[in-house]
C-alpha cells in the first residue's frame, strides 16, 4: 500500500499542555482509522493541522503528489437556482449517471435530484455535501466527528458507507458503536503522544484491559519478591558471614522496583452524582389535550395525551424537525401550549440543558466564573468539588470558554447542572462532543438518579443504557412507542428501507393523481406555498451556515449564533406546517 501522508514530529503547545509532542505517523491507502482520545487530548488540534487548517509549532505534513484530501466543510453554502443532479455533475466534472449512482447510495433520488440542494432538508443537504466531497475522488477524508450533526437515518447511511469505502479515511467520532463499526485501525491521542493499534475499537479496548491485567499481575508477583527479599535483608543484615548477601538483596530490590508497570490508563474519568431531592412515586406530568406550536402558526402537535412518571427515563424520538424539541420546550415550560395543558407534579424542579445552552457560557468566562454564575448559593468548596469532579483543576479553571474543546464545553455545561438539586431533567442532546467515558459515566449517573429524566439522543449505546419509555413525535402526533430502544432504531432501519421502496412505486402513482390534482388545485393555495418554500430556502441556507460553521470551528464559540439557529429551528418548523396546511 502506498502512503498518502507523512507527519513527522509535531509538536502544538497551549500555555503548559503539550497536545501533540513529538507526534509522527504515515496514513497509507485503504487505511481507515479511528481517531479516539479523552475531550480535549488534540484531536480536532490534529486534523486541522493535516488539514492545512492550522499550524503545528514544529514538524512537518507531507502529502505525496497523488494524495487528493477530502475534507467535509460544512460551512459551504449550497445553491438554490440548479438542480441537485447538476450541481453534482458541475463540481465533480463527471456524468450525471455517474453522479445519480454515486447519490443514491445515500438514499438522493428522484425528487431531491431534480431540486436545488438548497431547497432539500438539513439532513439531505449534509448527504449532498458528503457525495460532493466523494465525487472529487479523494483518497484520503479528514473527518472531525462527522457524525455529530446527522439525524438518525442519515447517520445510519453514513455509517454503512465508510464501512464500505475504498478509500483511506482518519476520523474522529464518540460514538462508539459507529467507530466499531466503520474502522479498522485504532489510533488514540493521549498525553501528547500518538499510540497506533492495528485492529477496531472493541479490540484494542481488549488489548488494553489485557494490558493492564497483565501489568496488574506483574506487579503483584514483583511485590511479592520484593518484600521476601526485604525481609530475607532485614533479617541477616547483622549477621556478618550474610551481611553481603543482604546487600545484595537490597540492590535486587531497587531493581525489581523499576520493573513495576503502569496499570492501566493514568488518565483521570469524570465522576459524579447527580443530586435530586427526595422523590416519591406517582405521575411527574400529565399532557392533556395539549397542541404544541407557536403562537399564531398551525401547531407542530396536537392531541397529545400523555402521562409520565416520576423516576420514568423517557426517550423523546422523531426525525430532526417533526417538534422533538418544541415538545421538550413545552414540557420544561419555556414554551406555552397552543391548547390544552402540562401539569406537573407541584414538588417538581426543572433542570433544563438545552443543546443550545452554550448561549449561557459567555465566551470570554474562566470555566471557574461559569461555574459560579450557575451555583446559586452553593458554597465555594462545591463549586470546587463540581469542577474537579468534570476535570477541570488548578490552571484548567483558568481556561476561557472560548478555548475549549467541544467536549471540554459540554463537561462545564454538566457541572452547572448539577450545582442544583433538581426532581426533573430535561436534556437536549448532551452526549454531543463528550468521549466515551464521560458519556458511561453520565449514563450511570441518570440511570442511578431517582428524579425523572426526559432526553433526545441519538447515541444509540448511551441510550440504551438509560430508556425504559419511549415517545415518537410524528406526523404531528406525540405516540407511545412500544418497545425498547434498540428496536426502535431497528425499525427506523427497516422502514427507511421501505420508504426508499415505497417512494418509487409512489411516484408513478403520484403522476397520474398530480395531473387530475393540478385541475383543482386552488391557485391562491400554491402561491402561498411558493412563498413559504422561498421563505423555508432562506431559513435552510441560514441554518446550514451555521451548523457547518459549528462544524468547522468546534472549538470556536458564538453565543448569537446558538440563538440564532434556535430561532431557526421555531421557525423552520412554524414554516414547515404552514406549508402542509396549505397542501
Ligand atoms: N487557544 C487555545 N488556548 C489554550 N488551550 C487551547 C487552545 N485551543 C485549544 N486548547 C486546548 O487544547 C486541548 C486540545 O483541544 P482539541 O480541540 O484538539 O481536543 P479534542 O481531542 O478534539 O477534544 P474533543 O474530544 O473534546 O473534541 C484542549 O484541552 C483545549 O482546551
Ligand atoms: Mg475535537
Amino acid at each position: 500500500m502506498r502512503p498518502l501522508l507523512e507527519a513527522t514530529d509535531l509538536r502544538k503547545l497551549y500555555g503548559r499542555q503539550h497536545v501533540l509532542d513529538g507526534v509522527s505517523f504515515v496514513v497509507s491507502e485503504g487505511a481507515h482509522i479511528g481517531l479516539v482520545g479523552r475531550n480535549g487530548a488534540g484531536k480536532t488540534t490534529m486534523l486541522k493541522i493535516l488539514a492545512g487548517d492550522e499550524e503545528a509549532d514544529s514538524g512537518t505534513v507531507k502529502l505525496m503528489p497523488w494524495t487528493r484530501l477530502g475534507v467535509l466543510r460544512q460551512h459551504e453554502i449550497l445553491p438554490d437556482d440548479v438542480a441537485t443532479l447538476a450541481y453534482l455533475a458541475s463540481t465533480s466534472n463527471r456524468p450525471e449517471w455517474d453522479c445519480s449512482k454515486l447519490a443514491a447510495r445515500f438514499g438522493i433520488k428522484g425528487k431531491e435530484l431534480s431540486l436545488p440542494p438548497a431547497s432539500l432538508s438539513g439532513g439531505y443537504q449534509m448527504r449532498v455535501k458528503i457525495v460532493a466531497m466523494l465525487l472529487q475522488n479523494p483518497t484520503l477524508l479528514l473527518l472531525d466527528e462527522p457524525m455529530n450533526y446527522l439525524d438518525l437515518p442519515t447517520l445510519l447511511l453514513l455509517e454503512s458507507f465508510l464501512r464500505d469505502y475504498p478509500g483511506s479515511f482518519l476520523m474522529t467520532s464518540h460514538d462508539r458503536e459507529a467507530m466499531q463499526n466503520i474502522c479498522t485501525e485504532t489510533w488514540e491521542i493521549a498525553n501528547g503522544a500518538l499510540a497506533e493499534f492495528p485492529g477496531d475499537l472493541e479490540t484494542y479496548l481488549d488489548w488494553k484491559d489485557e494490558q493492564a491485567e497483565y501489568a496488574r499481575r506483574t506487579n503483584k508477583r514483583l511485590r511479592r519478591e520484593m518484600s521476601d527479599a526485604q525481609a530475607f535483608a532485614d533479617r541477616f543484615r547483622a549477621k556478618a558471614s550474610l551481611a553481603s548477601r543482604a546487600q545484595s538483596k537490597l540492590r535486587h530490590i531497587a531493581k525489581l522496583r523499576t520493573q513495576l508497570k503502569a496499570v492501566g490508563s493514568n488518565l483521570p474519568t469524570a465522576a459524579f452524582r447527580i443530586p435530586c431531592p427526595a422523590v416519591t412515586s406517582g405521575p411527574a406530568v400529565r399532557c392533556v389535550e395539549l397542541s404544541i406550536g407557536y403562537e399564531g402558526y398551525a401547531p407542530v402537535a396536537t392531541g397529545i395525551n400523555v402521562e409520565i412518571q416520576r423516576g420514568a427515563k423517557v426517550a423523546i424520538v422523531g426525525e430532526n424537525g417533526r417538534g422533538k424539541s418544541t415538545f421538550l420546550k413545552t414540557l420544561g415550560g419555556i414554551l406555552d401550549p397552543i391548547a390544552g395543558e402540562t401539569k406537573w407534579w407541584h414538588r417538581a424542579n426543572i433542570g433544563y440543558f438545552s443543546q443550545l445552552s452554550e448561549d449561557t457560557l459567555s465566551p470570554d468566562a474562566t470555566v471557574l466564573q461559569a461555574l459560579t454564575q450557575a451555583a446559586g448559593d452553593a458554597s465555594g468548596e462545591r463549586i470546587l468539588a463540581a469542577a474537579g469532579a468534570f476535570l477541570f483543576r488548578n490552571d484548567d479553571l483558568e481556561k476561557t470558554c472560548r478555548v475549549l474543546s467541544g467536549g471540554e464545553r459540554a463537561r462545564v455545561r454538566l457541572a452547572r447542572l448539577v450545582l442544583r438539586e433538581h426532581s426533573v431533567l430535561i436534556l437536549d442532546e448532551p452526549t454531543n462532543h463528550l468521549d466515551a467515558e464521560t458519556v458511561e459515566v453520565l449514563a450511570r449517573a441518570l440511570k442511578e438518579y431517582p428524579g425523572t429524566v426526559i432526553l433526545v439522543s441519538h447515541a444509540r449505546t448511551f441510550m440504551n443504557a438509560i430508556i425504559d419509555t419511549i415517545f415518537e413525535v410524528r406526523d404531528g402526533m406525540v405516540r407511545h412507542y412500544i418497545g425498547t430502544y434498540e428496536e426502535y432504531v431497528n425499525d427506523l432501519t427497516n422502514q427507511a428501507e421501505e420508504t426508499t421502496h415505497v417512494v418509487d412505486v409512489e411516484s408513478h402513482a403520484t403522476q397520474k393523481d398530480d395531473r387530475k390534482e393540478q385541475a383543482v388545485t386552488n391557485r391562491e393555495n400554491k402561491r402561498v406555498q411558493v412563498r413559504i418554500e422561498d421563505r423555508m430556502k432562506k431559513l435552510d441556507r441560514e441554518k446550514s451556515d451555521i451548523l457547518a460553521f459549528f462544524f468547522e470551528n468546534p472549538t470556536d464559540y458564538s453565543p448569537e449564533k446558538n440563538r440564532r439557529l434556535a430561532e431557526l429551528e421555531d421557525e423552520l418548523a412554524i414554516a414547515e406546517r404552514e406549508w402542509l396546511s396549505h397542501v
